[in-house]
């Protein structure tokens, strides 16, 4: 099979495409034949080594010191199940599936093996493989982040980068949770993030965000463009903070900071679980929430689609098509 394998570190020259082995299933995986993927900021991320401050020499030992111990990247696929495993009794052969699979990536191939009883669910005939696949990293991030900080009905949330793939997906669902979202983004995105059910938006071109006050319940800062003390310089006393993007010495300070003001900070990474991306699903087919698909490039333009979403200006999530 065709895959895009990652020779190096580096700028997406170093991403190559090469002939290699078809997988062939465990006994308790199934073998997806990939109709579509996505490159992800994670995707760029680990092809660049390009982490938030703090993060360089971790993400070396995680994956891998000189070069990814996983060649393939990519974590998000969608496409028909091509074998299933003898174990296996949840998933059939031609059975139209989705999947996530962020620590093991590998989805950048024309087939991808996953564990049945990992993050995949079957896809009802109404979704494209093109939407399936830009479902779960915005999607899921958003719900955890939104789990951990109990997003309630009527708050004010803010959300930095509100036109990204994890923003987009965080207004979209904190909307139909009831909140009352604030967006903020470029001049360019203003007309797109309030479609997406803010109710304000700020350009932050026009008006410096720090102004905005401590007027908020809930901040969710996606980007990395203000660090933790000035994110909580935005919330409430007794609020919650979500640092989705936040260097390292943002992560250690998140334990002692806003302790003072009773503001709880959500830090870390956001957890894989089979539950989101069933709930993404759902809120897809009930059109509470629609990925919102930036540009499709084909299998052999990965590498151009890897610039796109290095430049940080993509506006939701960069899909690819296979086959
Ligand atoms: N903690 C976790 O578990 C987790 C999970 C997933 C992702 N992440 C991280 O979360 C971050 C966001 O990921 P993503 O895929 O959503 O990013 P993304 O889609 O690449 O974000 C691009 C968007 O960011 C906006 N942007 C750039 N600078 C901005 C600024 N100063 N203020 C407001 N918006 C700005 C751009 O809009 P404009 O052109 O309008 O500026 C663009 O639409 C990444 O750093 C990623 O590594 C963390």
């Amino acid at each position: 099979m065709k895959a895009i394998v990652c020779t190096s570190y580096g700028s997406p020259e170093v991403l190559q495409i090469r002939e290699i082995r078809k997988p062939v299933p465990a006994a308790d995986e199934i073998v997806i034949r990939v109709h579509a993927t996505t490159v992800t900021s994670g995707d760029w991320r680990i092809r660049s080594l390009e982490m938030p401050r703090g993060f360089g020499l971790m993400a070396r030992m995680m994956f891998g010191i000189v070069k990814p111990r996983q060649p393939i990247l990519g974590s998000e696929v969608a496409g028909k199940v091509e074998s299933v495993g003898e174990s296996v009794t949840a998933f059939q052969i031609g059975d139209r599936v989705f999947a996530f699979d962020g620590a093991k990536m590998g989805c950048h191939a024309e087939f991808k093996s996953i564990k049945a009883t990992g993050c995949v669910v079957s896809l009802p005939d109404e979704i494209d493989f093109e939407t399936a696949a830009a479902l779960p990293f915005g999607g899921t991030t958003a719900l955890h982040f939104l789990r951990k900080t109990a997003v309630s009905e009527g708050e004010n949330v803010l959300v930095i980068g509100a036109s990204g793939s994890v923003g987009s997906a965080i207004v979209q669902i904190a909307n139909h949770l009831g909140a009352k979202v604030t967006g903020v983004c470029s001049s360019a995105n203003v007309g797109f993030v309030r479609s997406l059910g803010a109710a304000h938006v700020i350009d932050y071109s026009k008006q410096d965000v720090l102004s905005l006050g401590s007027q908020f319940d809930v901040v969710m800062e996606t980007v990395g463009s203000l660090n933790l003390s000035q994110t909580l310089k935005l919330v409430r006393d007794g609020g919650r903070a979500a640092i989705i993007a936040g260097g390292l010495s943002d992560m250690i300070l998140a334990m002692f900071k806003g302790k003072s003001r009773r503001i709880r900070v959500v830090v870390g990474t956001a957890e894989e679980r089979v539950d989101d991306l069933r709930e993404i699903l759902n809120l897809t087919i009930s059109q509470a929430f629609h990925p919102v698909i930036d540009s499709i490039y084909p299998f052999e333009e990965i590498p151009k689609a890897h610039l796109r979403v290095q430049q940080r200006r993509k506006v939701g999530n960069v899909v690819v098509s296979v086959g």
